[in-house]
């Protein structure tokens, strides 16, 4: 549980011109006039009270505490505080579960109160979410599915669509609205305890997987949201993953190309597909609060990309702004920066003291009414959106398949696409009769396979709560049958410590438990954490955990490394001495299923690395590193090179099958801006077993004004090939994808070559007049 910062009930509760610039970008949702009519309707209505409070959101924990139910303590909502804090302060929304998962008839009940009392104060429901990450985190008996990391290893935007259709469906079961998903953070800096909540180091990858999530959670009509869809929050906007120290929450310090090439790309992709809310990076970019930035939320988003979603901080944010970020005096001056750079909900979870002060800062002149204005219409629209102001509460019969096994199947076909071979010296498939020494401390608990937001924030303390599920023991039991499996950790993770810390059990055990095995399987990796308690000093994985297998590789058996935690965890002094490693990464409930059925090969691999594994800690890099990062040896008296050096690249997979990549074809050898190319390739399965292969397509831009990204992945897709079997893969690329941002800040496409790789194949084309782009900023 979030600790509780402050509670001030008892206190008294509670500018920005109007856009200049023509509108350049259509509007990622159509308006509906009957909607922007309603609202004008109720805003009429509403006195100055009542709009500060539909923009603050409160945490659920200060609204109820822990009482005796038969004998056992269990969390209840106050219904009387509830009443009083929505009459009082005219609170618009609340978020967050106390503590742990509730049950979908609690988060009814609930949520129902909630409902009930804005509904008797304003006359408008309230708007509740939940951080429903990798199916519903907090709802139990719900769906777990493998987390966005995983996803993005699987590179299969359909999994994508029914992930998030599922946790649409099971979180609206519980009366919940509204997730705060998709992370489309950009996992670019392994030592960052987030990078497993978003789909890894590629803006592509995060820009396909955002906007087919947001259309799956929102449904087809974003203006009128049904009752198996819910909101999205896409978080967290933006460059959150890029802290200079690693550390959370700490500052990016990022060139205008970085900014514009690459974080911005999935945010953009996500307003264009109708995302209706987006949560504020908590950090600051170059020095600049993000929650500060006018340039950042209300031109780029509001203005350039013409969206007319709402804005929510992160946790505390606006109070970060003068007790962590020194921008701003007090909370009042912070309130103000922030609401006139363009947030429309402050996430204050713990004190309503945000609805007076804005009040006194509209009073004053501080805060434009038409500011108010512009953020509670924001709020209203999402709400309507979402057919809250008709039916604010669901039924449950209507969700029958909450927890089915028909969800379950698909979690577990997901986990399956989602765990990656990484080495396989033929050990692999393991005979189902083969006796086994499954070892490690990642080798027997849920929590581990979950990673953070499961059930928990921290995923810790969830065992009871995700017992009906197989550890990677009880799953290999099943495959192997139990007489056949052996189980001596070696090492094991200390539940009362820090999600780092470790108990060694002495390997003597371990060690001699391997004479009676055929093969070791080392399960290793990390606990389950989450935000700023995630925090690492040092990227390489354990040195317990390195003993344990170094110790069982001299027992000449043959280990096979499973590698399940959040971030790539340096194993180079290991890796050697395995014949086979798989990184299962975090692939939730039905991850050790996964993993058995894909090691004797009931199912294929066909995951592939959605970040970068790097092999030492001075030499992390990024796939799309500058080309001059990795130069050969010069000669002469200046000998320098560089080199890049890592354990395994972005994109790579190994599958039981083999693929041969043929006829790479381009319908144009020259382009210009506006022209776009159609690529093909033959993919062929040239091996006896069907599996499906991830087609990935670069660029590389030859000469250019800045030094260019050695390559850049423009596309991909997946298909599933029978053994012999042929299909063409073809994208439609859009010569502009091609361009940059260049010296002067404007979006350029460069006379040239560029090559257009897919597998070891590559083409050739040339621009042949270059394109500056005169539009605003972020767009082209
Ligand atoms: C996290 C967000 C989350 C929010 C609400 C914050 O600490 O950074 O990702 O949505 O809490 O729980």
């Amino acid at each position: 549980m979030k600790p509780i910062r402050i509670l001030l009930l008892a206190l008294p509760i509670l500018a920005v011109a109007a856009c200049s610039k023509p509108q350049t970008h259509s509007p990622s949702i159509p308006k509906d006039p009957d909607i922007e009519r309603q609202i004008d309707r109720i805003l009429s209505k509403m006195t100055l009270d009542d709009k500060v409070g539909q923009m603050l959101q409160l945490n659920i924990d200060v609204l109820g505490g822990y009482t005796l139910v038969n004998g056992s303590p269990a969390w209840a909502l106050n219904e009387e505080k509830v009443d009083t804090v929505i009459a009082n302060y005219r609170v618009g929304s609340f978020l967050n579960a106390p503590g742990r998962a509730a049950t979908p008839e609690q988060w009814r009940d609930w949520i129902g109160m909630f409902n009930k009392y804005s509904v008797e104060h304003l006359g408008v429901p309230t708007l509740y979410g939940l951080d429903h990450n990798h199916g519903v985190t907090y709802s139990q008996g719900g769906t777990l599915f493998m987390q966005p990391i995983n996803l993005g290893a699987s590179f299969n935007v359909e999994l994508a669509r029914e992930m998030a259709e599922v946790t649409a469906y099971e979180s609206r079961a519980g009366n919940c609205p509204w997730v705060f998903n998709p992370v489309v953070d950009l996992g670019r800096d392994p030592r960052w305890s987030r990078i497993w909540e978003s789909f890894g180091e590629s803006p592509v990858v995060n820009a396909r997987m955002v906007e087919t999530e947001v259309k799956a959670y929102q449904g087809d009509d974003p203006n009128h949201i049904d009752k198996y869809h819910v909101a999205t929050s896409v978080k967290h906007y933006f460059a959150y993953g890029a802290p200079f120290t690693g550390k959370d929450r700490t500052p990016a310090y990022l060139s205008p190309q970085m900014i514009r090439e690459k974080y911005f790309t999935p945010f953009k992709a996500a307003a264009e597909a109708g995302a209706l809310t987006f949560m504020v990076n908590s950090a600051s970019i170059n020095g600049m609060p993000v929650h500060a930035s006018y340039e950042y939320l209300t031109q780029w988003l509001k203005e350039d990309l013409n969206w007319d979603g709402m804005i929510i901080t992160d946790w505390a944010d606006i109070n970060n702004l003068y007790t962590r970020e020194k921008v701003a005096k007090d909370k009042k001056d912070a309130i103000r920066i922030a609401i006139n750079a363009g947030i429309d909900m402050s996430m204050d979870p713990y004190s309503v003291d945000f609805c007076g002060l804005l009040k006194e800062l509209v009073e004053e002149g501080a805060v434009k009414m038409s500011r108010i204005d512009d953020a509670v219409r924001r709020i209203l629209r999402v709400k309507i959106r979402l057919g809250l102001l008709d039916t604010p509460d669901v039924d449950p019969a209507d969700y029958p398949l909450y927890g089915s096994d028909e969800f379950a199947a698909k979690a577990l076909h997901a986990a399956e696409e989602g765990e990656v071979l990484l080495k396989n010296d033929g050990i692999l498939p393991l005979a189902k009769n083969a006796r086994i020494l499954l070892t490690g401390p990642n080798a027997n608990q849920m929590r581990c396979l979950n990673g953070g937001w499961s059930y928990t924030w921290q995923g810790s303390g969830i065992e009871e709560m995700a017992e009906k599920y197989n550890t990677i023991y009880e799953a290999f039991c099943d495959k192997f049958g139990a007489a056949n499996v052996t189980l001596e950790q070696g090492v094991r993770y200390n539940e009362r410590g820090s999600y780092y810390d470790e108990i060694v059990d002495g390997f003597g055990k371990a060690v001699a438990a391997a004479s009676r095995a055929d093969v070791i399987v080392a399960c290793v990796g990390e606990n389950s954490y989450c935000e700023t308690p995630g925090n690492l000093t040092d990227l390489t994985l354990s040195e317990n955990q390195r003993e344990l297998v170094k110790a069982l590789a001299k027992t000449g058996k043959p280990v096979i490394l499973v590698i399940n935690g959040g971030r790539p965890r340096l194993v180079a002094d290991i890796e050697p001495l395995a014949s086979a490693v798989v990184d299962i990464l975090l692939p939730g409930n039905y991850g050790a299923d996964a993993l058995a059925n894909l090691l004797v090969g009931d199912a294929n691999f066909s995951a592939k690395l959605p970040y970068t594994y790097p092999r030492e800690i001075n030499s992390l890099a990024n796939y799309d590193y500058k080309v001059s990062e990795e130069v050969g040896t010069m000669g002469g008296a200046y000998d320098y090179d560089a080199k890049v050096s890592l354990q395994w690249p972005f994109g790579y997979g190994l599958s039981y099958t083999t693929f041969e990549y043929s006829n790479l074809k381009v319908d144009r050898t020259s382009f210009t801006a506006g022209d776009v190319l159609n690529v093909s390739v033959d993919v062929k399965n040239t091996g006896s077993v069907k599996g499906k292969e991830a087609v990935l397509l670069y660029s590389s831009d030859l000469v250019a004004s800045l030094v260019p990204d050695n390559r850049v992945l423009r596309a991909f897709d997946k298909v599933e090939l029978a053994p012999g079997e042929t299909k063409t893969v073809s994208f439609a690329l859009p010569a502009s994808d091609l361009a940059f941002v260049g010296a002067d800040g404007k979006w350029v496409l460069e006379e040239g070559d560029f090559i257009l790789k897919a597998g070891q194949l590559t083409q050739q084309v040339t621009c042949t007049a270059t394109k500056k782009w005169d539009t605003p900023n972020i767009l082209k």
